[in-house]
């Protein structure tokens, strides 16, 4: 089941004036279909009220330690039971040390306490208040417990100072949430993805280009980050925001991307090449803008670097190298042959022809040619796609020397 259709939220809502923005998030929840339930506890009632929860999660709302209402006794004990994961956002200094000393003083920290299911904590408070000794100390004990925080952003607060301790982006406390219902078999690797297409440029106006939108390379990037995996992305011009806990290094040309890829390549565990590079660059740059007074224009082009074959050249020791294969036609053929020409362990060739699979579309059916046996994926969503992608490198990892 992909993203977080099914899983079962518990969203713990506390008293911070970003509890406004915890409304927003549980929206995004209901509109992947997860099943969320919301406890608040009383300071976050001041802010919003359970009734803009309950509309949106079509659920009662859980406030009381001591209700008496059939269903909701025992709340403290069965809310963890039935839910996969508790989400407390916004979390307040005051809730965070609570959890930290393992006070039961109201519904939400006694459901916590009681719980045995992954918890992940959105810190938002005032900058000097998560900066105290007594919140960072309260937070690596709430880590050493195994919680998972979702670090505050930085910016223009509601108190009016300017610094660290607004609530993060909900992008970055779902990719926390996925990653919790993932395995952490990249765990310890150091990856390295290229994604979208490079800009050469030919005045201060114009560039040649392709129509990649570099979706499936950040698709790439944030599955191996839920893997676990450490992750740079080289990128270049795409309109997709950098995922969090990645790295991303953006660059427009292949030159450029050449120099960040090589840069890195050498300490990487694995590279994988979903870029469509630009194969050729203008010969010259014009420094003015050129007109259209002449009746025409010839192009005089030359060849860009190719940066997966330099790779397959070099052969860093131990490392996974993956190509893709842009193609119209001859799939398995194109894929061969690169797979054999730029010397790399994988290539994924993928079908530019179709409605639902290639550039700029969130879907995807490729064929994964290694020296073994081609296999192709069924049509599946891009981030489906790469976690297959991710098991073929793990299987490549773990095969037998010399095989
Ligand atoms: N690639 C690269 N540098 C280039 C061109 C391609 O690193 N200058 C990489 C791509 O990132 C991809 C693989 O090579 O992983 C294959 O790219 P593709 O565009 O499909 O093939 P080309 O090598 O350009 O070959 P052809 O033009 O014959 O299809």
């Amino acid at each position: 089941m992909p993203g977080l259709s099914g899983k079962r939220i518990l969203l713990g809502v506390t008293g911070s004036i970003a509890a406004y923005k915890a409304a927003d998030w549980l929206r995004s929840l209901v509109r992947e279909e997860a099943v969320v339930t919301v406890a608040m506890t009383e300071a976050a009632e001041r802010f919003v009220t359970p009734l803009t929860f309950s509309a949106l999660s079509g659920q009662a709302v859980y406030r009381d330690m001591f209700a008496d209402e059939p269903g909701r006794v025992m709340a403290h004990i069965n809310l963890s039971r039935e839910a996969d994961a508790i989400l407390v956002a916004p979390a307040t200094a005051q809730t965070i040390a609570r959890l930290a000393h393992g006070m039961a003083d109201n519904l939400l920290s006694s459901v916590i306490l009681a719980a045995r299911i992954p918890v992940v904590i959105c810190p938002a408070m005032n900058s000097f208040m998560l900066s105290h000794p007594a919140t960072q100390g309260n937070i690596r004990r709430l880590e050493s417990f195994g919680y998972h925080f979702v670090q505050p952003g930085s910016g223009k607060l509601a108190c009016g100072e300017i610094g660290d301790g607004r609530l993060a982006d909900w992008d970055a406390a779902r990719e926390k949430l996925l990653s919790l219902f993932q395995p952490d078999d990249l765990k310890g690797q150091t990856v390295l993805i290229t994604a979208g297409p490079t800009r050469e440029a030919l005045d201060p106006v114009r560039f040649l280009s392709n129509r990649s939108s570099g979706k499936m390379g950040f698709a790439l990037a944030r599955t191996a980050r839920r893997r676990g995996a450490e992750v740079t992305l080289v990128a270049g011009p795409v309109q997709l925001p950098d995922p969090p806990g990645i790295e991303v290094v953006h660059v427009a040309t292949a030159e450029e991307m050449r120099r960040e890829v090589m840069d890195r390549a050498a300490t990487a565990d694995v590279v994988v090449k979903s870029a469509a590079v630009a194969d050729f660059r203008p010969s010259v740059y014009a420094n003015h803008k050129i007109k259209k007074s002449q009746q025409g224009l010839q192009l005089d082009l030359i060849k860009n670097p190719d940066i997966l074959a330099e790779l397959g050249a070099k052969r860093f020791k131990r490392q996974i190298l993956v190509g893709f294969a842009a193609e119209s036609r001859d799939h398995a053929g194109e894929g061969q042959r690169k797979l054999r020409e730029k010397n790399v362990d994988l290539v994924v060739v993928n079908d530019i022809m179709g409605a639902t699979t290639g550039f700029d579309v969130e879907t995807n059916q490729v064929t994964l040619i290694d020296y073994g046996e081609a296999v192709t994926l069924p049509l599946l969503s891009k981030e489906e796609t790469a976690d297959r992608i991710w098991d073929k490198v793990l299987q490549l990892q773990n095969r037998p020397a010399g095989a």
